[in-house]
């Protein structure tokens, strides 16, 4: 067996004139090397999604190559649901599932819609990259679609750049309310941070505009209404198709992304059909305003 992947280069092909890149030629089971691991932190920081088809990941596989993005992170929110599964068994790693075993779900937010977000940005320190492996897919529906907040930010105009200039907003997020709803009385369990409305990348330096229609209560500083109002025309304006792309899940596939230069939302799917993913995330971050 290889220690470490025998292939220095990989070629890829972009999904969407915006965002993400679907990465062909590497066996992630497989150790890659330190220059592989860097060009692929650059191309990911450029493109915000990474896509890499036709893949066999272990729970184990899948932490190590978290591991390249960052730190893997411990919070996950585990269940503990009494099911022999491998995953449950792996600390960092998270089903994302609907099917349930013995009347017990095995994993978490299985069903339905959810809309755009950024993965922790409800935390003081968000999440830097996501990664989903796909397990089970249903045969229609389901699609996770990402947006790029690079591609939107520099679509604004001049107007609404200054408007956001240096704007902090409230993140909110109530996992018994908020999947698609913006009805924001979050319970006691509902978790709550300040962030940039436009967040400056680290790795690129470039602005992406990060509110988001699943957590962004508002816009700190300006009147209630005025926020509600701006954040609504951000919010129709960012999910426009021109900054979309629809991933279409087939099993074997790892989606690697950027929450800090794009947003990712979930299209419903029939609930009698079975979905199972694997989802880990890296590298907590504390995000900071891109001022123009
Ligand atoms: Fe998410």
């Amino acid at each position: 067996m290889r220690e470490t992947s025998e292939l220095t280069r990989f070629s890829c092909r972009n999904l969407h004139p915006a965002i993400g890149a679907e990465v062909l030629g590497l066996d992630l089971s497989v150790p890659l090397a330190p220059e592989v691991v860097a060009d692929l932190i650059a191309l990911w920081e450029d493109r915000s999604v990474l896509v890499f088809r036709d893949q066999k990941l272990s729970p184990q596989d899948q932490l190590r190559v978290t591991d390249y993005f960052g730190p893997p992170s411990q919070n996950e929110h585990k269940k503990d649901i009494g099911v022999d599964l491998p995953e449950q068994e792996t600390p960092g790693i998270v089903l994302i599932s609907n099917v349930q075993v013995d009347g017990k779900p095995i994993g978490s937010i299985g069903d339905g819609e959810l809309w755009f977000h950024s993965d922790n940005c409800y935390l003081p320190k968000s999440a830097k990259a996501s990664l989903l492996y796909a397990v089970e897919i249903p045969r229609a529906g389901g699609e996770t679609r990402y947006a790029s907040g690079y591609a939107a930010y520099q679509a604004l105009s001049p107007e609404t750049k200054a408007k956001l200039n240096g704007v902090m907003a409230d993140y909110v997020f109530d996992y018994k309310i908020n999947t698609q709803t913006r009805r924001f009385k979050p319970g006691p369990d509902a978790f709550h941070a300040v962030h940039p409305a436009v967040v400056l990348h680290p790795g690129t330096g470039r602005p992406a505009l990060f509110v988001n229609r699943q957590t962004t209560e508002r816009l700190i500083g300006m009147d209630p209404e005025e926020s509600e109002a701006l954040l609504q025309e951000l919010f129709d304006f960012q999910e426009r198709p021109e900054f979309v792309y629809d991933h279409q899940w087939r099993p074997g596939d790892l989606a690697i992304w950027d929450n800090r230069s794009c947003l990712h939302a979930r299209k419903d799917f029939d609930p009698g059909e079975r979905r199972t993913m694997r989802r880990t995330t890296a590298g907590e971050q504390k995000l900071e305003p891109a001022l123009a």
